[in-house]
């Protein structure tokens, strides 16, 4: 029998020796570790992964900085066809290849360049613009900078949006009564009213007052059981803080199928949704609330954590499990002397303690905040479609192995079936 194992040692072809004098004359070349990076981030953005390995298995071992390493296992997993990126994957978990850092802000400018075509394809098609209603009650400052992007990332894609500013003591009547205007209006799609509302008003009654098929934040009674239905219809529209949650970890090749997804908050807006989408998911969802007992060791067997529990810095890195995936809901303002403003913004996650620990984490600000705009944008678009009688974009395809698909909207100058089919092999799901 041949001895391989000899052969292979001893026989190195000419052109290794030529790849290998190439690389030493490049590193001898690149003055500074910084400049290399610079480089090798341009390579990355230009030519994709498969350049970047060869790049990096060759001469980086040694000149990669911690945050590099970050960068590269990022963009593999953009580019990534499987889940072999898929960091709750135990034989992922190397702490060597450093965690990744869940780039939302990017993840949500691609999402609205992809619905900007397809508003494209409504308006040509359809000679239809998506227009979404946007109810503003009072001068919360932190409502009235939501609602300003709102309306900026609308008007940027192509969305037309209805600016409805109303007085803080307007009584809850007449604030239906101007729902109700705009339920009637065939040029809005979408209505969202701005939570919180003032305190003289039932939020409830007002929510209740937009007519389903405009419910823009899908937070409508049949929207959310919709939702957690199995096999029922589909929701017209997903609440927006949670689908973007589910789209980070889809667009990040991060399989929720199996996995311990632990939920931290209960609330309307985003803890009770985000269980319902992981469910549809298959993972297996716990949450924990204000009663409950043992949160750090519950939070320590999770794979996933959505921490959406409005607390600074609640969840200490000793509480997660070697690898976990972290999703980071909150927005909350830390006292920072160092800044301006004399204040920062950090999340339910205490960052700096979770980075050693997780395969992968979204950064406060930067992380879910953009997709939630992203996402209203969607659902804008899906309410849109379907006055059209056009089935919706879904939160991911799959193929009938369950793997997810590279996403492609539906051409929408090709007439459609109107309710969505069930493919062969297929598990509705609400993701
Ligand atoms: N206030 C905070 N988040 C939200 C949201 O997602 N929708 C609405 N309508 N109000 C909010």
């Amino acid at each position: 029998m041949a001895d391989t194992t000899n052969t292979s040692t001893m026989y190195v072809p000419k052109f290794v020796w030529l790849f290998g004098c190439c690389c030493f004359c490049f590193v001898l070349c690149t003055p500074t570790t910084s400049a290399w990076q610079q480089h090798s981030s341009r390579i990355r953005s230009s030519y994709g992964p498969s350049i970047v390995a060869l790049f990096s298995s060759s001469t980086s071992s040694s000149l990669f900085t911690h945050q590099s390493s970050i960068r590269h296992r990022r963009c593999r997993a953009f580019f990534s066809q499987s889940n072999d990126n898929d960091p709750t994957d135990d034989d992922n978990n190397s702490p060597d290849n450093g965690p990744i850092i869940i780039d939302g802000k990017k993840t949500a400018k691609d999402i609205r360049a992809e619905l900007s075509e397809e508003i494209k394809n409504l308006q040509r098609g359809h000679g239809t613009t998506p227009g979404l209603a946007v109810v503003l009650v009072g001068q919360r400052v932190d409502s009235a900078t939501y609602v300003r992007m709102k309306k900026k990332a609308a008007a940027e894609i192509g969305i037309h949006s209805i600016d409805v500013t109303i007085d803080e003591n307007i009584s809850e009547e007449d604030l239906i009564k101007e729902v109700q205007k705009l339920n009637d209006d065939p040029q809005v799609h979408g209505i969202l009213v701005q939570l919180p509302l003032p305190s003289h008003i039932d939020e409830a009654k007002v929510l209740k007052t937009i007519q389903y098929e405009k419910d823009a934040d899908g937070f409508d009674a049949t929207n959310i059981g919709n939702m957690w239905l199995r096999g029922g219809e589909p929701p017209l529209a997903i609440p927006c803080t949670p689908a973007g949650c589910i789209e980070l970890l889809q667009r990040y090749n991060i399989e929720i199928s199996g996995k311990e997804c632990v939920v931290l908050g209960r609330s309307n807006i985003v803890g009770m949704p985000v269980a319902a989408l992981l469910t549809s998911c298959n993972g297996t969802v716990t949450v924990c609330h204000s009663r409950t007992k043992n949160i750090p060791e519950i939070v320590g067997r999770a794979d996933i954590v959505i921490a959406a529990i409005g607390k600074t810095e609640f969840v200490r890195g000793e509480w997660l499990k070697p690898g976990a995936v972290v999703v980071d809901v909150g927005i909350n303002d830390k006292p920072d002397a160092t800044k301006k403003r004399g204040y920062r913004l950090v999340g339910d996650v205490n960052y700096d303690e979770a980075l050693p620990k997780v395969s992968a984490i979204t950064p406060v600000p930067g992380g879910v905040g953009p997709m939630t705009i992203a996402m209203l944008m969607k659902n804008t678009v899906n309410l849109c479609r379907h006055s059209l009688g056009l089935p919706r974009l879904q939160l991911r395809d799959r193929t009938k192995d369950g793997d997810y698909k590279d996403r492609k909207l539906v051409n929408t100058n090709v007439p459609s079936p109107k309710k969505e089919e069930k493919k062969e092999g297929e598990e509705k799901t609400t993701c």
